[in-house]
């Protein structure tokens, strides 16, 4: 059996990614609010793209500053992800309300969340008017995770580092395992492409690049990470 749902609530299937601090800092003032119309847009140079309604004081921030960083919260401050929510930076300063602990980000101005398993900082490249919202294109320029959390992919092993994810209303929630997909060696390729299309052999073969990919970017990190610690 099927159930028809409003075309406005269409969105809530897509449900589950991870949720977001938005950062932003202007002239000695900052904000935070939480945003989960987020999307990686591009590879290289690296984009992605946040949509903002204008209603919010994060909209006029990040106009204002040309800048805006995404935390990435874990259950610890699911509750805070919700309050955070429910009010406007317009009235108040939520940072310093909720004392939540910040540290300073590498290239912008706007504050870290401790807390936070991921940050992403950005630097507005473009913005555009999608219906309701302004979707701001953003480019990454510097980006941290904390090390047991992330070995090129999230490794979902402690709860307390993993990434909190959101289904809409007042439903948040995290990923339970880390699954391996087997992905097809040089010879498999030719067979399956016989039997199931050239498609799914595509699809084996960016998946291999892709991890190729992730495991020297990993393999950088690891080398930077060693650097910097002496
Ligand atoms: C989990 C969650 C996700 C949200 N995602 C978005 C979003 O992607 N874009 C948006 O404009 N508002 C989103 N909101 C609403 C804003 O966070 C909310 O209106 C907030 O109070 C705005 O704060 P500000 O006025 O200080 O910027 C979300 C709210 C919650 C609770």
């Amino acid at each position: 059996m099927r159930q028809a749902i409003a075309e406005t609530d269409a969105r809530r299937l897509l449900g589950g990614g991870p949720v977001v601090l938005v950062s932003t800092s202007f002239r000695g003032n900052t904000n935070v609010m939480p945003a989960v119309f987020v999307t990686p847009l591009s590879f290289d140079p690296p984009l992605i793209g946040l949509a903002v309604h204008p209603s919010r004081h994060t909209h006029d921030m990040i106009r204002a500053s040309e800048a805006f960083a995404l935390n990435i919260p874990t259950r610890e401050l699911l509750h805070h992800c919700m309050y955070l929510g429910s009010v406007s930076g317009r009235d108040m300063n939520k940072l310093e309300l909720t004392k939540l602990p910040v540290f300073r980000a590498r290239l912008v101005d706007a504050p870290l969340l401790e807390g936070c398993v991921g940050h992403i900082e950005c630097s507005v490249e473009d913005a555009h008017t999608m219906g309701d919202h302004t979707l701001f294109i953003g480019k990454v320029i510097a980006a941290q995770v904390e090390t047991d959390a992330f070995d090129g992919t999230w490794r979902l092993e402690d709860a307390g580092l993993k990434p909190l994810h959101y289904l809409g209303l007042n439903h948040f929630a995290m990923l339970e395992e880390r699954l391996e997909a087997r992905v097809p060696q040089a010879e498999e390729e030719a067979s399956t492409e016989e039997q199931v299309g050239a498609g799914a052999a595509e699809a084996g073969r960016e998946a291999r690049e892709r991890r190729e990919r992730e495991a020297e970017e990993a393999e950088r990190a690891h080398r930077e990470g060693g650097k910097e610690g002496g």
